[in-house]
């Protein structure tokens, strides 16, 4: 794999053990494919050129309609759990921007608007810069949609979750891949972003973008350029190290 401050929400932090984070995703995924809530646009909102996306009151989340049947192996997905690693340099802190929302839903499977893109899958581990496991931290997770689009008025934001390490450290998230976006003048890579949480703490902060990227920085740190692998089903893979901040905040 490579390495690379504020109130919480009273959110009680549990851990979930790796292969029911699995099967959330698989059952969830189903959902998405089997007919997701559809979305209306609306107009630009900030300076980035991100649209919003409303909210269709009739959308669902009831698991009680879930057919997993056709849902894809979650554990061909997210891979199998890597050995640990022998060193451990923390990774490098990022922009938060303008969209986190503390409030975001607990769930693995990020497209719930069914949009068309990418298939992206982000199997994630947190470790400490002695390489331990970071367990029962929050991951949140949450990018512009494959038009560079964030949805960020609605109730319940498209490409927008969170989940909870298990005893490993390990998350898995599927989502998708985000583009660049914004004005050709400072155009921003495409990134996804990510916020972790130990109970009510933030404790870090960061992001990933792609390798190749025509808008990535001209020089400076490219420890978090990721290049995801592709699977047979054209889904993309990004296996990744967090290793939070030493001292620990
Ligand atoms: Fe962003």
């Amino acid at each position: 794999m490579a390495t690379s401050n504020d109130t919480g929400s009273g959110y009680d932090a549990r851990m979930i053990p790796r292969r029911n984070l699995l099967l959330q995703l698989a059952s969830v995924a189903t959902l998405a494919a089997c007919g997701a809530p559809t979305r209306s646009k609306g107009g630009p909102t900030d300076d980035s050129g991100a649209l919003p996306i409303e909210d269709d009151t009739s959308a669902t989340t009831d698991s009680a309609t879930l057919d997993t049947a056709d849902a894809p192996d979650p554990e061909a997905l997210c891979g199998e759990e890597q050995p640990l690693p022998t060193r451990c340099v923390p990774t490098s802190p990022d922009g938060e921007g303008p969209y986190f929302r503390e409030d975001a839903p607990v769930r693995t499977e990020l497209n719930i608007a069914g949009l068309e893109g990418t298939p992206l899958v982000l199997a994630g581990r947190v470790l400490d810069a002695r390489c331990l496991p970071q367990a029962d931290l929050r991951v949140y997770l949450w990018s512009a949609d494959p038009m560079g689009r964030y949805d960020d008025q609605a109730d319940d934001p498209n490409l927008y979750g969170q989940t909870v390490t298990d005893a490993g450290g390990n998350f898995c998230f599927r989502t998708l891949r985000p583009v660049p976006y914004g004005p050709p003048e400072s155009r921003l890579p495409a990134h996804l972003h990510l916020n972790f949480f130990r109970g009510a703490t933030k404790v870090f902060t960061t992001q990933l973008r792609f390798a190749g990227d025509p808008y990535l920085p001209t020089a400076g740190d490219t420890s978090r350029n990721v290049t995801p692998e592709v699977l047979t089903d054209g889904t993309e893979r990004i296996r990744f190290d967090f290793v939070l901040p030493d001292p620990p905040l």
